[in-house]
């Protein structure tokens, strides 16, 4: 097995918790003894920094020359005042645009270890488990014309979405629906909006062809406050991309923290992996960032850009775990017992490894039986 993975760590808190991440990469890659070519590059504010630009072409060509890229965040408070298309984030929706994925998937998994982290009742968010699936080249994030006009006062941005658009994502949403639950929920604001309506219509057309899937419509704000009142009913959310970038961060309230979600970027030519917080420069640098998610991130990887499902529930087997032996990171620290169980970023990452490293070494000793 070999694998080109590229590591854009970005601003912020995203170096730390991708150290994190790659560590239990390279110890994925030595215990299965698979090759995994890691390279790294500059993304974001540090690029800006160094280059001039968000996404400097070297990091793009490494991209594209690579099986997965593995991204931790970017963003920073000193480019607040620039325009959107130099901000940092402009080299994240250049490379999302790049890389082609269309589907951004987003679990969301209320581990029974972090029921006390949830503002929400236990009994309410016990078994959740929901897959966003956000359609992530399209609507307001990318439709032209976007307009800034300082001046004069005035400013807007276009929702746009074509039939083919919308049955890409949704196919790949139904088909992720049979393998689950079977249910399948779509987000739209059809009350409202043309491009609603279409997305309604096309979801609802292409239901036909998955008779096993039962599928639902939502109003997004409905569906806002459905999330937190009855997060169970949820099996695989359908999105256009802001709707769904908003209610997946909403849903950072249902597993404890934002700190915990990963997600993947899948069906264009390269896939981007990424946790989906952001570059909290509040807490950067001071060993206080969750690298969870992007450990878990690492998971969906060896998942969808690996085919290596069984390394990827060890990970995912490793977290649950650290997280029932009481280990917590800063922003998991409710209770007075959860503060005397602090971790630092790395101490978590460094737990999580051996663990895995103790889960995989019984696998293989199984094996050589
Ligand atoms: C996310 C982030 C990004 C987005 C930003 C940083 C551009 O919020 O991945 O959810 O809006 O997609
Ligand atoms: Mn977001």
């Amino acid at each position: 097995m070999k694998l080109k993975v590229l590591i854009v760590a970005g601003d912020g808190i995203g170096p730390e918790v991708t150290a994190e991440g790659a560590r239990i990469l390279r110890s994925v890659a030595e215990l299965g003894g698979y090759e995994f070519e890691i390279r790294e590059a500059l993304i974001g504010g540090v690029a800006i920094k160094a280059e001039g630009t968000p996404l400097p072409p070297a990091t793009l060509d490494a991209a594209l020359d690579s099986d997965a890229v593995l991204l931790g965040a970017v963003g920073g408070n000193e480019f607040n005042s620039l325009p959107p298309d130099r901000r940092p984030e402009a080299g994240l929706l250049q490379i999302r645009q790049a890389l082609g994925g269309f589907a951004n998937l987003r679990p969301a998994f209320a581990h029974p270890a972090l029921a006390v982290n949830s503002p929400l009742k236990p009994e309410v968010i016990d078994g959740a488990d929901i897959l966003f699936v956000r359609e992530l080249l399209g609507g307001l994030y990318f439709g032209e014309p976007r307009v800034w006009e300082k001046e004069a006062g005035y400013a807007w941005n276009t929702m746009r979405y074509t039939r083919d658009e919308v049955i890409r994502v949704a196919r790949i949403a139904f088909e992720l629906a049979q393998k689950r639950r079977k249910k399948l929920t779509s987000v739209d604001k059809a009350n409202v909006l043309e491009v609603s309506q279409l997305w309604r219509a096309t979801v609802t057309e292409l239901a036909r062809q998955y008779p096993d899937v039962t599928l639902e419509h939502q109003y997004v704000d409905a569906m806002a406050m459905h999330l937190m009142n009855t997060p169970r009913n949820y099996d695989v959310v359908l999105t256009e991309n802001l709707f769904g970038d908003i209610l997946s961060d909403e849903s950072g309230v249902i597993t404890g923290s934002l700190g915990m979600l990963p997600s993947a970027t899948i069906g264009g030519h390269v896939n981007l992996y990424e946790p989906i917080h952001g570059s909290a420069p509040d807490i950067a640098g001071k060993g206080l960032a969750n690298p969870l998610g992007a450990i878990l991130t690492v998971a969906m990887l060896l998942r969808h850009s690996a085919n290596l499902e069984q390394d990827a529930q060890a990970i995912e087997t490793a977290v649950r775990k650290v997280l029932e032996q009481g280990y917590r990171t800063a922003d998991l620290a409710r209770t007075e017992k959860d503060k005397k169980m602090v971790l630092s970023t790395q101490e978590m990452g460094q737990r999580v490894h051996q663990t895995l490293n103790e889960i995989i070494d019984k696998r293989q000793a199984l094996h050589a039986v």
